[in-house]
């Protein structure tokens, strides 16, 4: 999603601006542009498709001090990727930047008849004109007018030409931070180009207006009256931004799991069982639901389908799992016996966010499991279980999933044991195993060269299939989308007992299948369903548990992880499958970090 970065100080704003757009370089995107008022105040705009290396060696051209300035980096929504169509846009006196979308354009296009101005094919560009046709000198009188035209979600950070030294900010759903520091006055999308200034900061209200010049901010409260903002502390260093010598975040963020954990696990245990006291969770909100209904996107909704196939067997009520970009428009039965646990690693997801709005709409208690302090999820949940994996940079998920499973394993451990389904003995021997899977993971970790080697027959194939049964079904997901996210291979999860009923027609000689089988109940049936791929000249790549019996010929490719307990087999699992993606990205040569049209949060529908 779209990079903001806003800055007025004594600092040369160039440079922090386009330091900040490095940072958000994660964040997925097309093109970069910066503005500023130039030394002789009047506003200069540079803005170009391509990468932030393109636009850091242009501006090094233009030797010019400027102290106050935007900086965005585009992830398209409406109109081609063309230096046009980059931000910032300029309309009139008003230059603009902006994240997200304004469902309403084309009316306010004919309202205001812009037909004959516009210069880009952007949503953004629309606001800009219509807010310069508002401003009469006042820029919050302005801004707060515009709001009431639009329809949609936005972040925008504004200049206005008479107005030099002065930034304006306003947002709705889009997320923004803002600081006032030592070195002047900052706003950007996320922490990530902040830290470097500040660890103090706070999240702009939605349809709150800020002000920042060099020497203050000032938050406004929707009557336009000064209001303290609310300061939170940031909870991780620039450190845990940076590569740190690995080649990739995603690798360091792999690497990091086993740290992640233990920072997520730990805090959490009293006397052998999991509390969630300080996280302000009542063990009524356990107690009394009678269903669960478990809301997210992408991986995230995958550790919900893990839990799912966890839970319903040990607390024997309804565990159901949504999409939920489907789940937003549908009419779902829940209401105010439902704990809906929503699962968000940045707290922005767009999709994730209505669906939970519509939730709390229906009555339901919503819990959040989140990694982003602050974060509009996060904060707009009725409890909050904080994951603290650190910033996850790179797109695809990894350390975020496991986490956000150790989260939902404490979770349902809780809830076993208050609802008289884990006797106290039972609890302290589940979360026991739940951390025998941190010296798992390392075993994985020390042993990548595995995953390196048997990437040759992947990539040289377009079509991957990965197939379990029961929890490695819910395994396999996750398998699927980390390579096909970052190796571009078309890569499809199935449950291996659907396999005769269409999809083995497309097993032919070399097709690789990746098998999970790790789960004793139906381990069997599994390598039964593998016999068949093989007997159709798959390439099988099988991955059970160490003590496994399998006849030697069966498999390619065999991984084997540390025998732990079948429930808890998904954590050194993923580590296979998060390096399995890694380096078949690596050997096609791909951007590991920052795959092709994707962002990290997908914060517009
Ligand atoms: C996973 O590798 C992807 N980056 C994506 O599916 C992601 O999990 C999804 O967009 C949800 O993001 P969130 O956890 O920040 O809500």
């Amino acid at each position: 999603m779209c990079g903001i970065i806003g800055y007025t100080g004594p600092l040369n704003a160039k440079k922090i601006l386009l330091d900040g757009l490095s940072q958000l370089e994660y964040r997925g995107y097309d093109s970069a542009g910066i503005a500023y008022f130039d030394a002789a105040s009047k506003i200069q705009l540079v803005k170009k498709t391509g990468k932030v290396a393109n636009l850091k060696e242009f501006c090094s051209r233009i030797q010019d001090n400027a102290h106050c300035g935007l900086g965005h980096t585009r992830w398209a929504t409406h109109g081609d990727v063309t230096d046009q169509n980059a931000h910032p846009h300029q309309a009139g006196r008003v230059t603009l930047i902006h994240n997200g979308i304004i469902e309403n354009y084309r009316e306010l296009t004919r309202d205001y008849g812009l037909e004959g101005k516009l210069k880009s094919q952007t949503d953004s560009e629309v606001a800009a004109w219509v807010l310069d046709a508002l401003y009469e000198g006042n820029p919050a009188k302005a801004i707060q007018n515009l709001l009431n035209h639009l329809e949609g979600s936005y972040g925008f950070c504004i200049m206005f030409a008479d107005r030099p030294g002065e930034i304006y900010a306003v947002r709705n759903v889009s997320p923004l931070v803002a600081a006032y520091t030592h070195s002047g006055a900052i706003i950007a999308s996320d922490l990530t180009a902040l830290i470097p200034y500040t660890r103090r900061y706070f999240v702009l209200p939605e349809q709150q207006i800020v002000k920042l010049t060099a020497y203050q901010l000032t938050l406004y409260d929707k009557k336009g009256h000064p209001e303290e903002p609310e300061y939170l502390e940031v909870n991780w260093n620039m450190d845990a931004a940076m590569k740190n010598g690995f080649p990739h975040f995603m690798l360091k963020e792999i690497y990091e799991q086993p740290e992640a954990l233990k920072n997520t696990i730990l805090p959490r245990i009293s006397k052998g069982l999991p509390d969630f006291t300080d996280d302000q969770i009542p063990d009524s909100v356990f107690e009394t639901c009678d269903k669960i209904h478990i809301i997210a996107c992408g991986t995230a909704m995958h550790a919900g389908m893990v839990a799912r196939a966890l839970s319903e067997p040990l607390l024997r009520i309804p565990v159901i799992v949504s999409i939920a970009s489907e789940f937003r428009y549908e009419e779902p039965l829940i209401n105010e016996n439902t704990l809906v646990i929503v699962i968000s690693q940045s707290g922005e997801t767009i999709d994730t966010l209505a669906a939970m709005r519509l939730a709390k709409s229906y009555g339901s208690k919503t819990l959040s499991i989140v990694n982003v302090k602050g974060s509009t999820i996060a904060r707009e949940s009725d409890y909050v279980l904080y994951t603290h994996a650190g910033p996850e940079i790179a797109v695809a998920s990894t350390k975020a999933y496991s986490v956000q499973l150790a989260a939902l394993y404490m979770l349902i451990c809780r809830m076993a044991f208050v609802r008289g389904k884990y006797s106290r003995d039972q609890s302290a021997a589940f979360l026991s195993s739940l951390l025998d899977v941190i010296p798992a993971m390392e075993t994985m970790l020390s042993r990548k060269e595995e995953e390196k080697n048997l990437v040759t027959h992947l990539i040289q194939q377009s079509d991957t299939f990965f197939i379990g049964r029961g929890r490695d079904y819910a395994f396999s997901l996750e398998g699927a989308l980390k390579l096909k996210e970052i190796s571009y291979i078309h890569a499809e999860a199935y449950a291996a007992g659907e396999l005769k009923h269409g999809t083995i027609a497309l097993i032919t000689e070399g097709v690789p299948v990746i098998a999970i089988a790790t789960q004793e109940r139906v381990f069997s049936k599994l390598i039964s369903n593998v016999r068949e791929v093989k007997a159709r000249g798959a390439f099988v790549i099988l991955l059970t548990k160490s003590s496994a019996v399998v006849e030697g010929n069966l498999a390619d490719i065999h991984i084997r992880i540390p025998d732990v307990d079948d429930a808890f087999a998904v954590f050194p699992i993923a580590v296979i499958l998060q390096l399995i993606a890694y380096y078949a990205s690596l050997g096609k040569s791909l951007d590991v970090d920052q795959p092709r049209n994707l962002a990290k949060s997908v914060t517009v529908e």
